[in-house]
């Protein structure tokens, strides 16, 4: 039985309680998409160093700096990404976008890149997207405050534009010390652009979801499923969202 809270944050999604079908969990385990050549993949690397110095950030944020994130800690962390002059959304930035919620959290959200009210309020997943986002946690038990949520960018592309290559490229040394330091139990990839980046794949987001990929050389297990701002507009979609969302609980509730 759906206790009452679980059937407002569903009914809250738009997912009516009739029509909705879960999985039988056959997905599970079926995955094993390592990217051993990506540049995720370098860039996670499980020889991590000892102990994050937590010293301040470096000042110069250049391309070079960014190889040294992997051993900063927390503050330095973020230190670096909001004075992150890596690429060319520094120069249209309102605020960099560092990333919310729990270091310790079991799930790690990953989404494109801050919209408009993201780059205002410097937190990821703030406007509506983010209000869904917030109601699909709570169809799994889960308040913001229990996961942790950033996005490939760090920083608000002009006019809302999909993200370079370049630009991920740039960003994704802090999302992978992010990744590094959270340790996540698994990663919910929310969108083409977050799951195509983070799998080096090609492939639609229609066929990314549905399944458990592993990412990185720790082999996080990693589900993909859509973007709440698509699920906004295409209110069909969020049936699949759904099986996506069971996925990603199974796995948090897998005591193994
Ligand atoms: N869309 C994203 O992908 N990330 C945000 O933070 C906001 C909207």
């Amino acid at each position: 039985m759906l206790d009452a809270r679980r059937r407002a944050c569903l009914e809250a999604i738009g997912i009516e309680l009739w029509s909705r079908r879960l999985t039988d969990g056959s997905a599970v385990g079926a995955n094993g998409r390592a990217q051993p050549g990506s540049p995720a993949a370098r860039h996670a690397n499980p020889k991590l160093p000892p102990p994050a110095v937590d010293t301040a950030a470096p000042p110069d944020t250049g391309p070079s700096a960014l190889d040294q994130v992997s051993q900063l800690g927390w503050d330095a962390l973020r230190s670096a990404v909001a004075d992150c002059h890596a690429c060319v959304l520094h120069q249209t930035r309102t605020q960099t976008v560092f990333g919310v919620g729990d270091p310790d959290a079991d799930l790690m959200i990953i989404g494109e890149a801050p919209g408009a009210d993201e780059d205002r309020q410097g937190e990821p997943f703030v406007g509506r997207a983010g209000q869904l986002l917030n109601a699909m946690l709570g169809a799994i038990h889960l308040a913001r405050a229990d996961v942790y949520i950033a996005n490939i960018l760090k920083c608000r592309p002009p006019s809302n534009r999909d993200p370079k290559p370049a630009e991920a490229e740039a960003c994704t040394p802090y999302l992978e010390r992010q990744i590094a330091l959270i340790e996540p139990k698994v990663i919910l990839a929310v969108g083409r652009i977050a799951a195509q980046w983070l799998l080096q794949s090609d492939q639609p987001i229609g066929r990314l979801r549905g399944t458990v990929h592993s990412y990185g050389t720790a082999s996080t297990p990693l589900v993909a499923s859509y973007h709440p701002a698509y699920l906004l507009r295409s209110p069909l979609a969020k049936a699949k969202a759904w099986e996506d969302l069971v996925l990603v609980s199974r796995i948090l509730n897998d005591p193994s």
